[in-house]
């Protein structure tokens, strides 16, 4: 007979019979050799997941790919990287430590947070962001592990397996990973440059099919520097509208544009399209290290309805998102920033873009594109005068060979023959950055055979 021991589980005892919460083990199963041997015939084979394997960030891809050996003699100038704390020079506001100092000081945001958030930080964010025609409560708002968590959550609400999404072009690339790795495919619509980026209507309708789940529009943009007027948005939102779409808005650039210009959220443009808005303190804050981003839930006539809403609370149990010591410091941060603190960010930020976009507006071969906002700059590149190199990879490899200067190629965002220029570093480098990109076209340029002609008459 088999000796048996009863185990105890969730504190219920058992006689020998299987009750709730009980098991027998056999201990001469465990011991039997057969089955041991069994057991060791079993070779290791760790494999990587299909979904791990299925997760690829094109900027990884293409950057790792890259021979970045800097020339020696120039100390290098990075203009890649969309994190404005780099180089030191644009520190967060003193109001924004502080806030952060008394939340860590008052041992009352140690422990787990619900899952979505405290309460009083997602009011706290509701009435930030609350506008007229688009009213946000608490339940209204998840928080969430940086914008990044914010839209991998919409993703996932949104769309199954099979669906579609559609995606700017250029656009940021975190889309695709996210989407690519769930089994939803990616549809690209195009962005014009010649119309300061704004939407491709048409084309962005033509991609439209039955298992379309959503549009993703980005504004301000990454990596173009636009920001849409309020008849653009309100054009695109006709398009979803048409369609039964709903939108996820990547706001993370909200209120980042220069002071000519102004930034529209999308929601309160929607009457009927249910819109997901994803943020966070990343840029506008400069801070993108803490962690902290969300989600505005602006439903209309209760399309969304309680399905998409309960969908994203059990999608932000999978972890306890955002961290809770700056959800602890949320409403000081909202309520204490002051309006000079965002202003001298955006002035700083436009006063570098025009100093890069004059300096490259004169280089030939080049053709950047002034931006309205967010961090960023495109520069096309008018690769048939630069016959030695074989596309934009090629281009800002040997402009970091010759120069020292590393510059994204737009390829990483699905858009050759470009490239981003990222424009939060201190003023002397990005005008001597410029002055090295000018050099460096000087001496690859290569004027087209109709240019000479022209040349010659
Ligand atoms: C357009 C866009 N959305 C989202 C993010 C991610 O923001 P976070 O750092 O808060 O995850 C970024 C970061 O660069 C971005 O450029």
């Amino acid at each position: 007979m088999d000796k048996s021991h009863v185990i105890q589980m969730n504190g219920v005892h058992g006689n020998g019979v299987l009750t709730a919460g009980v098991r027998q083990v056999s201990v001469r199963g465990v011991l039997d050799p057969a089955k041991l041997k069994s057991r060791r015939q079993r070779s290791w084979g760790v494999r990587a997941s299909e979904m791990s394997k299925n997760t690829l960030n094109p900027i990884r891809a293409i950057v790792d790919g890259m021979k970045l050996t800097p020339n020696p003699d120039k100390p290098m100038i990075s203009l890649s990287i969309g994190d404005p704390t780099v180089f030191g020079n644009m520190p967060t506001d003193d109001k924004v430590l502080q806030a952060m100092k008394e939340a860590i000081d008052s041992q009352k945001y140690n422990g787990y947070a619900p899952s979505v958030g405290y309460q009083k930080s997602r009011e706290a964010v509701a009435n930030f962001y609350s506008r007229p025609g688009a009213p946000l409560e608490a339940k209204d708002v998840i928080l969430t592990s940086g914008c990044s968590q914010a839209i991998e959550l919409c993703i996932n609400v949104l769309c199954n397996p099979g669906d579609n999404i559609l995606v700017p072009c250029p656009g940021f690339s975190l889309y695709k990973t996210l989407a690519v790795s769930l089994g939803v495919q990616v549809k690209l619509y195009n962005l014009l440059p010649e119309k300061s980026w704004e939407v491709d209507l048409q084309h962005l309708e033509s991609l439209i099919d039955s298992r379309t789940a959503c549009l993703i529009v980005t504004n301000p943009s990454n990596p173009c520097g636009s920001v849409y007027s309020k008849e653009h948005l309100q054009n695109i939102i006709s398009v979803a509208s048409k369609h039964c779409i709903p939108i996820l808005a990547d706001e993370i650039y909200g209120d980042m544009v220069f002071p000519d210009c102004s930034f529209h959220p999308m929601a309160p443009l929607s009457s009927d399209v249910p819109i997901l808005s994803c943020g966070g303190l990343a840029k506008r804050w400069l801070v993108p290290g803490w962690r902290m981003g969300w989600i505005l839930i602006h439903d209309r006539n209760n399309v969304f309805g309680s399905e998409i809403r309960e969908g994203l609370v059990k999608l932000s149990q999978r972890i306890l998102g955002a961290c809770t010591i700056v959800q602890g410091a949320l409403e000081s941060i909202f309520n204490n920033t002051p309006h000079e603190f965002y202003q001298s960010t955006v002035s700083f930020i436009k006063a570098n873009s025009e100093i890069c976009y004059s300096a490259l507006s004169t280089v030939p071969g080049l053709t950047p594109v002034m931006p309205s906002g967010a961090m960023y700059l495109m520069v096309g590149i008018d690769m048939d005068n630069f016959p030695e190199f074989q596309n934009d990879v090629d281009f800002t490899e040997r402009l970091v060979t010759e120069q020292s200067v590393f510059c994204l190629p737009a390829t990483a965002f699905e858009y050759p023959d470009f490239f981003r220029v990222v424009v939060t570093v201190p003023e002397d480098m990005m005008m001597e950055a410029c002055a090295r990109i000018r050099e460096f076209c000087a001496r690859h340029y290569r004027p087209c055979s109709t240019d000479s002609n022209e040349i010659d008459q």
